[in-house]
This record gives C-alpha cells, structure tokens and sequence, in this order.
C-alpha cells in the first residue's frame, strides 16, 4: 500500500495555494541539477508541477536524506511527493506554464515503481519510427499531445451522445458476429466453431442492422460503433474503425443534412468552442468534379480547373487532339504566380501527375503579354488569349495541362491543386494550437473558416468499374434512385452499354466533405421490396447469392417497411481534423501499421493447431 495519498494534480496548483501541504503522484518528467539544488518536473495527466530539492524548511541529516533520494530518480520513476507550495523566487516564474508561479517544496518523497530507460522521450518533439511509437504505446500515450487527442476524442463522444438523446435518438448496439454487410471492401471473417466450414462476418457497417430497426419501428436510432473493413491502407484509414451512425424513419435528404449539421455545430462549439456557419456549401458530384476534379474537395482556396476541351480542339496540338478524339477531354489549372518555377519543379509536378496515370502534364507560363511554352507554337494568338481568357492567367502565372480521359485528368489535376495549394500557402496553418482548449487563456485561436465543409449531392447510383469490367454502386446497392430515374429503371432489364444514360441515373445520397477529406456519407434507401431486388440484378448478382446474403432484408422490406435514410461520420477522420493531426493512427488509442500489423501486441498471430482443428480448418502451406 503506498503511503501517500495525492490530495491535488500536477496541473492544478496556483499562487493561491502557497503555504498548503499537499501530496502530488505522477511521473519524473524532467531531472536537472543546479549546483545542489535538484529540480524535478513531476508530471501527471493534468500537467506539469516543479518540484525542488535543496529549498525546503527540513535541513541537516533529513535535507540529506531527501537529496539522496533525489538523485536516485530517474525519466519515468512513479512517484508521490508530499510538501509545500512555494512561490517561485523572484525572475524564475514561467508563465508558458499554468502552474509556472509556484514550486513544491518536499518533506517526503515516495517511489511507487522504478522504470527502465524509455526508448524515447515523453515529449512533443519524438524523432522516432512510428514502428517504435506504436511498440511501446503505453509511454507514446504519456505524450501531451496524444493524450489531448484523445481527451478531445471523448468529448466529441460525449457531445455527440448528449445531442442525440437530445434529439430522442437512442443507442442501440448492432451484432459484430454476423454476415457480410458490403461497403465495398473485403471481408473480415471470423470461422465458426459449432458450424463447421461456416463463417460470421464482422461488419463493414451497422447498414442493414440500423435499415431493420427501422423496420422494426425505432424511428430514430444511433449508435457509436466500431467497423472493419480488409482494405488497402492509407493516413487516413484503418481496418478497424469508428462510425457516428444514424438513421431515421419518414425523413429525407433535407431533415437529414439538417441533423447533421447541427450536430457539427454541437461538437465544434463543445469541443472547439468555435461557432460554425450553417448551412453547409452544397455542390453536385458532377459540379464538384468538373471544378475540382474530385468528389473531396478541399474548398478553404479556389485555384479550380477549366476545361479547355473546345479551344484544343481547334488547335494545331497533336497530343491534345488525340486525346480528345479517344473521347477524352483537357483541362488547365491556373497556378498563380508561379511563373518562375524551374525545369527540375517541373518534371516534378510531372511525375505527380504520371503517378495519376497522366501521359505527360504540359505547361504555359505567363510572360509580359503572351505565354512562354515549348507548345505555343501549336497555338494561333486567339486560341491563346482564349486560354488565358478561361483561366484568368495574369502575368507571373503558371498554366499547367493534361489531356487523357476524364478521370485521368481530374485525378492527375486536383492531386496538382492540392500540392500547389499548399506550396502557394492557400491552406490555412495545418498544425492548430489548441493550447487555448487546455489553458486559463480562453483565448479562441481557430477561425471558423479554418474548417470548410461541403456537401457533394446528387451522386450517380452507379459507377463502371474498368478493372472487374462491372458497374458498381457509387455509394452502395441499399441507396435509393431519385424519383425521376423510376420509369427508366423500370423497363430495364439489364444496364445498357450506353455508359452515358446509366450515369445519368442519380442516386438519393450525399457525402459531407471537411477540408478535402470525406468525413461522412449516408443517402435516403429503398424501402420497396421490388426495386431492391431490381437494383440487385441490375447489379448482376446472381439471384442464388442475393437470396442468401440479402434474403433477409428482402423478406424484411415485405413486412411494412418505412421510409428511411441516414448518415454515417467516420469518428476518427473527424477527430484527425479537430486536432489537426496528419494522420488518424494519432487519434486511436490502439492502430495497426499500414500493414494491419500490431507492433504492441504482434497480432495478427500464429495460432496452435488445437484451435485450428476446433474451427475445422486446415492450412495450406
Ligand atoms: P461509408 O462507407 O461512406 O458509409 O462510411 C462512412 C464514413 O466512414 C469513414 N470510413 C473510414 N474511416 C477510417 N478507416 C476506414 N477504413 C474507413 N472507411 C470509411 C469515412 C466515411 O465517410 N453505411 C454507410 C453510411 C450510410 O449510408 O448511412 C457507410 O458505411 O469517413
Ligand atoms: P512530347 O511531344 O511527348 O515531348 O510532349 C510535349 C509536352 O506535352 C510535354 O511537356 C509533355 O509532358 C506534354 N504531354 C504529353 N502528353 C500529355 C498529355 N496527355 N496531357 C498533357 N500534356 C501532355
């Protein structure tokens, strides 16, 4: 049993506290030595308190005692002290710390637990692999900045929670042993024991199990949940994750989109303290693409792209001509100012764009009056003060262009919109000081406009997929048509070759879009049993897989379905932004590696063959 009790944290004592005696626990932050006199920062989860060695009232064999002990400390000792507030001596005070006024002065100093040396500091400013981080989590947590993120990851939680029961929404949890829910990425499956050879999928989503609460009459339902998903990772995903879902019975796209964006309004104002701007920017997929060549639009600056297709057209450009007789189109972007950029930036920028699959990326510069370009030549004078026309090209401006298909073009360009964004300092400060969160200050820090948020609507129902040579739901196969699509849906009985009318056909869904990464989606669904199962043959899956992967919710749509839509954040894409980290392993207390691999925990893992044998399952070598 420890001896001490702590009576205070580190983060809470003040000059109004001089002359207590109180009991801090907490970790060694920080040693030094100052000719005698030892200085230790004791650090707990509330902050940093100084205590000093060598000051206090005890003296002689006692006073030894205590620096005895001091020097025995080491980074990351457990330890309790009990002492004297002090206020600091005149000159010493450090106001960047909230209790930088005052230092304990110990009469007695107990250690809880020793620790070995750490593999890295417990600072803000590690240099280490994020490998390493991720090993040893338990002291990467200790670091102030992981543990705000998460601290701000809960109250997000909890306002969420509070504004929904506010709303009469209630939570229900969904089963995670159940069948594969597509959100269009693989499978985790887990084998079942008293079912040889059968598997329960985890889901990609709460999807079908929040559309039969509705059916079972919730009307309103939420839920914070966990969803796996087998996919390729990047910054931004991870294979488990976390949804803020919901859904609502008799609604639509507006009552949707308004719940939603009050909800942002709750958590930004709770968690942030900021007021954000309601209603939310709204633009079609179709308009989002044609202007910033992606459905996830980073709309805090302009720089859109034009197309340019009709004046390439008449000119003398053989690349350019070529792509558009193979249907394809050509589009510019205007880097402003930035005329001067050399050969090497250049071939750069290239290699970007090529990475997109762009064949080449040409380019103009804005001289005095006309453009200085390796491809002017191709150009009769009014083509090019056409060109400039579009683009609004002032001089000192860079043109920069691909011709390829539309989705070549558009990925190859807003790649380039992003990286020249940032190079051009259009983006405001990546890194947010949320110091003012955590302080006395109160100071607010963050304009609302450092967050834009978008919706994209009005997406098609469906999208070709070149490689499986398919046509796929954009959002996925349970979303509704618009209304307007019904008749044309209806006398199909397969999707024609013409890709033009089937990617006419719009779709009920919406996504919502903060600062260039897509944060949540959701749409209104089909609660008729019929279109369902039309969607599913459009869709060409075979009626023997349709019946027993989704026989159930067909069965349930029989049984007086109302109605229904809903949405779906992704909570840790959200708190990423909030935190204004780089990537969303920062925000979880527990990620994988891009490789879905556990440095911690070294899972996934070997198993014995006893346990692989009560699964039924034999493995191939
Ligand atoms: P969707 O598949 O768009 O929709 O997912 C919703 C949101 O979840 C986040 N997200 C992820 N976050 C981290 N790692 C991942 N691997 C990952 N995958 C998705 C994204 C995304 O916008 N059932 C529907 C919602 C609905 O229709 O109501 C769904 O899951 O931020
Ligand atoms: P080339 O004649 O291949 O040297 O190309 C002339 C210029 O056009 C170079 O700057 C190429 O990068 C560029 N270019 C080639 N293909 C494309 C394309 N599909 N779109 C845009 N620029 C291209």
């Amino acid at each position: 049993m420890p001896k001490l009790k702590r009576t205070h944290t580190c983060g809470e004592l003040r000059k109004k506290n001089v002359g207590q005696e109180i009991i801090l626990s907490g970790w060694v932050h920080k040693w030094r030595d100052h000719g005698g006199v030892i200085f230790i920062d004791l650090r707990d989860r509330e902050g940093i308190t100084q205590i000093v060695f060598g000051r206090q009232e005890s003296s002689g064999a006692r006073a030894k005692e205590l620096e005895t002990l001091a020097r025995k400390l080491r980074a990351e000792y457990v330890i309790s002290v009990a002492g004297k507030v002090a206020p600091r001596p005149e000159g010493t005070a450090n106001l960047q710390l909230p209790t930088g006024e005052i230092e304990v002065l110990p009469e007695e100093v107990e250690i809880l637990n020793k620790a070995k040396t750490p593999p890295f500091e417990v600072s803000d400013q590690v240099d280490v692999s994020e490998e390493v981080r991720l090993k040893y989590r338990y002291i990467d947590l200790r670091r102030q900045k992981m543990q705000r993120n998460l601290f701000l990851r809960d109250r997000v939680c909890k306002a969420t929670r509070n504004f929904f029961d506010e709303h009469r929404f209630i939570e229900v949890e969904t089963p995670f042993l159940t069948k594969s829910t597509p959100e269009g990425a693989r499978d985790y499956l887990v084998p079942s024991r008293l079912n040889p050879g059968s598997f329960f999928a985890l889901p990609q989503s709460p999807q079908l199990f929040k559309q039969l609460l509705m059916i079972g009459g919730m009307e309103k339902y939420f839920q914070i949940v966990k969803c796996f998903r087998d996919e390729d990772l990047r910054k931004d995903r991870q294979p488990e994750f976390t949804q803020i879902d919901y859904e609502m019975s008799f609604t639509d796209e507006k009552d949707i989109q308004f719940i939603t964006e009050e909800l942002m309004v709750r958590v930004f104002k709770e968690v942030l303290k900021i007021d954000i701007p309601r209603p939310f920017p709204r633009l079609t997929y179709e308009e989002s693409f044609r202007r910033y060549g992606t459905d996830k639009p980073d709309v805090r600056f302009a720089m859109e792209l034009k197309e340019i297709s009709d004046i390439a057209e008449k000119s003398e450009f053989r690349i350019f001509k070529e792509a558009l007789k193979k249907n394809g189109i050509v589009c510019a972007l205007n880097a402003k100012g930035l005329a001067e950029t050399s050969r090497k930036e250049l071939d750069e920028l290239k290699e970007m764009a090529g990475d997109c699959g762009a064949k080449g990326l040409a380019w103009m510069k804005m001289t005095d009056k006309t453009f200085q370009s390796p491809i002017t030549k191709f150009f009769k004078q009014e083509e090019l003060d056409a060109i400039a026309e579009r683009t609004e090209a002032k001089k000192g401006d860079l043109l920069l262009f691909v011709a390829d298909k539309a989705k070549i073009v558009y990925d190859a360009l807003s790649k380039l919109r992003t990286v020249l964004g940032e190079r051009l300092n259009l983006i405001p400060d990546k890194s947010l000081d949320l110091d003012y969160l955590f302080s006395e200050r109160r100071k607010i820090s963050v304009e609302p406009s450092f967050f834009s948020f978008v919706w994209i609507v009005d997406p098609p129902l469906f999208e070709y997929n070149e490689e499986e040579k398919r046509w796929s739901p954009v959002h996925h196969p349970f979303t509704s048509p618009k209304e307007e699509a019904f008749p044309f849906l209806e006398k199909l009985t397969e999707l024609p070759k013409d890709m033009e009318k089937v990617s006419k056909v719009l779709s009920r869904a919406y996504d919502l879009v903060l600062n260039g990464h897509e944060i949540g989606g959701g749409s209104i669904r089909i609660h008729q049993r019929d279109l369902q199962e039309k969607i599913f043959h459009l869709l060409k899956i075979p009626s023997q897989e349709v019946k027993e992967k989704f026989g159930f919710l067909l069965e349930s749509l029989g049984y007086g379905a109302p109605p229904h839509g809903g949405f779906a954040f992704g909570l840790d894409r959200l708190v990423m932004i909030l935190t204004g980290s780089s990537s969303i392993r920062d925000v979880i207390a527990f990620p994988v590696t891009q490789k879905a691999f556990s440095p911690l925990t070294n899972a996934p893992s070997a198993v014995s063959e006893r346990q692989l044998k009560e699964l039924h399952l034999k493995l191939e070598k």
